[in-house]
C-alpha cells in the first residue's frame, strides 16, 4: 500500500487552546481522511513541546513542577483532540522516555560528525529574567521583558554549524520546487533569510535544566528546536529499535504548519537532517492565522473564542466546515461569528439540509420509500449526472493542493445544482401528472446525486455523511471511487427520514447564545484556575478601608452537608451546606484540593451576603474561605474549637 506521512506542529502546552490552535489538526485529520479514502496507508502525528525555560517558570508560578505542570495541560490538550474526533496514530511527548533518549544519541552523534561545537553565548544578560539579548533587541538599553537593567555575559553553550547548509537548502529548494509551499513563503526564505548567508545556531543552555539533558556535558540541556523537531522522526522509532515506521513513513509527505514557524521546518529542519545523512521532508505547507474580527487571537486581548462551546452548540461537523471552507489555508482569515451561523444557514441548513429533507420526503411520499428504477432519461439528467461523476476529480485536484476552500465548494456547487434539479423537474408536478416514469427517473437521479455528495464529504463531516447514508438507506462502506460512478445505488433500497440535519438558526438570537456560552466558559476557566485574575486583583487592591467597609461583609460558620462533581465544569464543587437553620448551595472551585470525603461534616467558613451568581448553569450562593500560599498550596479556613454551625464571625 502507498504510504503517506503527516504531521502537525508538536504544539506548547498552554491551557485552553482556542480555535486559531485547532485549525492545523483539523486540516491535517481532514488530510489523513481524504488520503486513506484513497487508498493510502497514512500516519499522522502530532504532540506537545514541553521543555523550556517558560514551562519551568509557569510551572513553579503555580507551585508544581514542571512535569505535573504539563501532564495537566497535554490531558486537555488530548481531550480537545478526542472532542473534534482527530485521528492521529502517535500522540508524542518531548518528555516521553524513547524521546529524550534518542535527542540525546542524535545530540551525540551530531557532536562526534563535528556538526555541534562548543562555544560562548554572547549578550545581554537579564538576571531576573534570565535571559540573552541581543543588542538589537533591548528596548532603550533595557530588557524588552521586565525593564530592568542588563549587563554584558556570556554563556558556553552548543552550537550547530547551520552557516555550512545554505547553498545545500538553496539546492535542495530548486530541485524540489513544491517543497515550501505556498510559494510566497518560500521567497520569503529565501530573501529575508537564506540570500545574506545562515549563521550557527545555538542548540543548547545552562541557565535553566528543564530540558533534555546533553548526554556529555550534564550542566547544559538541549535547546528547543532540535528536541521539538526531532519529534517528526523519534514518533516513527528513528533510532530505536523498533523502526519499522520510519523506513516505511520517512521522509514525511507533508508538515503542516503556522506561517510563523515556516522558517524553523524549511532551513533549520532539513539541515539538521542533511546533517544526520537523513532525507528532508518532501512539503512544508505554512498556514495562515484566524484572526479574530481582525486582531490576532490571544488570550491577553480578551478576545479568545473557544471551540468547545462552538462544539457543543452546533457540532463538529458545521465547526470543521467553516474552519475549512470559509479561509483560504494559505491566508490569514477573520472568525466572524455573524459569518459562521450565515454559513450554517445558508450552506448546511439551507443547501444540503433542504435536499436531504426534500429528498426523502419526495421519495417516501410518492415512492413508499423505495428508492424507484429510472425509466427514460432526458438531457437535464444526462447534465446532473455529467457534473455528478466528475466533481471527486475536481476535489482531488484542489486536495492535492490542500485548497480545501475550493474543494468544498466544489461539491457544493453541485449540491445546489442537484437542489435546482428539483425546482426544474417539479416532481409534485409529474406526480399530480401521473408521470410515473419521469418521477421514478427524477427520485432516482436525486438519490444518485444525495450519495454521491455523502462521499465527498466523507473526509470533511464524517457524522453528516454517515447521517445522509443513513437515511438514504445505504449500509455498505462510502468509497471514494464509488463518486465517481452514476447508477450505484441498489434497486429497492429503502429509505429511512430521520431528523433534520442542519436545522436553520436565528441569527440575532444565535449570537447571544454563543457569546453568552463562550463568556461562561473564560469564566469557569479564569474561576478554577484561581488563576492569573484574581492573582492581578490582588496587588491592585492593597488599598486601606474603614471598619465600616469591613462590617458590610457577613461571615459564618457553616456546616458542609454534601459535596458533589459540578455536573458541567470538571473543577468544581457543588456543595450543600447548613448555615444555622438555613440551608444553602455554593459552587466552588476547590476540587484539586480536597476529596468529598475531605469536606463533609467539617465546619468552614463563607461569606454569606454575597450577590447569588451562577456558575455553569449551577447557582452559588454565598463563598467559601480559603488560604493559599505562593506554591499555590490551599487551605480552608476553620475554627479552633468546635462551634455551631451559624455562629457569626466579626
Ligand atoms: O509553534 N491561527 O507551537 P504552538 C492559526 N511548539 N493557527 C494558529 C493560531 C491562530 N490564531 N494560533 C496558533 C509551536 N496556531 C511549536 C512548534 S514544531 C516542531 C514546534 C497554530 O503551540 C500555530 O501556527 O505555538 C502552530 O501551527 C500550532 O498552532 C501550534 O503552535
Ligand atoms: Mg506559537
Amino acid at each position: 500500500m502507498k504510504k503517506f506521512y503527516l504531521t502537525t506542529p508538536i504544539y506548547y502546552p498552554s491551557d485552553n487552546l482556542h480555535i486559531g490552535h485547532t485549525y492545523t489538526t483539523v486540516a491535517a485529520d481532514v488530510i489523513k481522511k481524504f488520503k486513506k479514502t484513497q487508498g493510502y496507508d497514512v500516519y499522522f502525528v502530532t504532540g506537545s513541546d514541553e521543555h523550556g525555560q517558560k514551562i519551568q517558570e509557569k510551572a513553579k508560578e503555580n507551585g508544581l513542577t514542571p512535569k505535573k505542570y504539563v501532564d495537566k495541560i497535554v490531558a486537555d490538550i488530548k481531550k480537545l483532540w478526542k472532542l473534534l474526533e482527530i485521528d492521529y496514530d502517535t500522540f508524542i511527548r518531548t518528555t516521553d522516555d524513547y524521546h529524550v533518549k534518542v535527542i540525546q544519541d542524535i545530540f551525540t552523534k551530531l557532536y562526534e560528525k563535528g556538526e555541534i561545537y562548543k562555544s560562548k553565548y554572547e549578550g545581554h544578560y537579564c538576571t531576573p529574567c534570565e535571559a540573552f539579548w541581543a543588542e538589537s533587541q533591548l528596548v532603550e538599553g533595557k530588557c524588552p521583558d521586565c525593564g530592568r537593567e542588563v549587563h554584558l555575559a556570556k554563556e558556553e553553550a552548543y552550537f550547530f554549524k547551520l552557516s555550512e547548509y545554505r547553498d545545500k537548502l538553496l539546492d535542495y529548494y530548486e530541485k524540489n520546487p513544491d517543497f515550501i509551499q505556498p510559494l510566497s513563503r518560500k521567497n520569503e526564505m529565501i530573501n529575508n533569510f537564506l540570500k545574506d548567508g545562515l549563521e550557527d545556531l545555538c542548540v543548547s543552555r545552562s541557565s535553566f535544566d528543564w530540558g533534555i539533558q546533553v548526554p556529555f556535558d550534564p550542566g547544559h540541556v538541549v535547546y528547543v528546536w532540535i528536541d521539538a523537531l526531532s519529534c517528526y522522526i523519534t514518533a516513527l522509532g528513528y533510532g530505536s529499535e523498533d523502526d519499522k515506521n520510519f523506513k516505511e513513513f520517512w521522509p514525511a509527505d507533508i508538515h503542516l504548519v503556522g506561517k510563523e514557524i515556516v522558517r524553523f521546518h524549511t532551513i533549520i529542519w532539513p539541515a539538521i537532517l542533511m546533517a544526520l545523512d537523513l532525507e528532508p521532508p518532501k512539503k512544508v505547507f505554512g498556514h495562515g492565522w484566524i484572526l479574530f474580527e481582525d486582531d490576532k487571537m490571544s488570550k491577553s486581548k480578551g478576545n479568545v473564542i473557544y471551540p468547545e462551546p462552538i462544539i457543543e452548540l452546533y457540532g463538529i461537523d458545521a465547526f470543521k466546515y467553516f474552519l475549512l471552507r470559509e479561509f483560504s489555508f494559505g491566508q490569514d482569515g477573520s472568525f466572524h461569528r455573524e459569518k459562521f451561523l450565515q454559513r450554517l444557514n445558508s450552506d448546511l441548513a439551507n443547501d444540503l439540509g433542504n435536499l436531504v429533507s426534500r429528498t426523502i420526503t419526495m421519495i417516501e411520499k410518492y415512492n413508499e420509500g423505495i428508492v424507484p428504477k429510472p425509466k427514460v432519461q432526458d438531457e437535464l439528467d444526462t447534465s446532473l449526472k455529467e457534473m455528478g461523476v466528475n466533481v471527486a476529480d475536481k476535489v482531488e485536484e484542489y486536495m492535492d493542493k490542500l485548497n480545501f476552500s475550493s474543494a468544498l465548494e466544489e461539491i457544493w456547487k453541485f449540491v445546489r445544482r442537484t437542489n435546482k434539479y428539483i425546482d426544474e423537474t417539479a416532481p409534485w408536478i409529474l406526480a399530480r401528472e401521473d408521470s410515473k416514469d419521469r418521477l421514478d427517473t427524477v427520485l432516482y437521479n436525486l438519490s444518485e446525486g444525495l450519495r454521491i455528495i455523502s462521499i465527498l464529504i466523507k473526509p470533511f463531516m464524517e457524522k453528516t455523511s454517515g447521517e445522509i447514508r443513513k437515511q438514504l438507506g445505504i449500509s455498505s462502506e462510502a468509497l471514494w471511487d464509488n463518486a465517481k460512478v452514476w447508477e450505484n445505488i441498489e434497486q429497492g433500497t429503502k429509505v429511512q427520514r430521520g431528523n433534520i440535519i442542519f436545522p436553520r438558526l436565528e441569527i440575532e438570537k444565535e449570537l447571544k447564545v454563543l457569546d453568552e456560552a463562550n463568556q461562561k466558559l473564560i469564566d469557569s476557566r479564569s474561576l478554577n484556575k484561581g488563576g492569573d485574575k484574581v492573582e492581578e486583583e490582588k496587588v491592585e487592591k492593597v488599598e486601606e478601608i474603614t471598619i465600616e467597609d469591613f462590617a458590610k461583609v457577613k461571615f459564618k460558620v457553616a456546616e458542609v452537608l454534601s459535596c458533589e462533581n459540578h455536573p458541567k465544569a470538571d473543577r468544581l464543587y457543588v456543595l450543600q451546606l447548613k448555615i444555622g437553620e438555613e440551608e444553602r448551595q455554593i459552587v466552588s472551585g476547590i476540587k484539586e484540593y480536597y476529596s468529598p470525603e475531605d469536606l463533609v461534616g467539617k465546619k468552614i467558613i463563607v461569606v454569606t451576603n454575597l450577590k447569588p451568581a451562577k456558575l455553569r448553569g449551577i447557582e452559588s450562593n454565598g463563598m467559601l474561605l480559603a488560604a493559599e500560599d505562593k506554591e499555590g498550596n490551599l487551605s480552608l479556613l476553620t475554627t479552633m474549637e468546635d462551634i455551631e454551625s451559624g455562629a457569626t464571625i466579626s
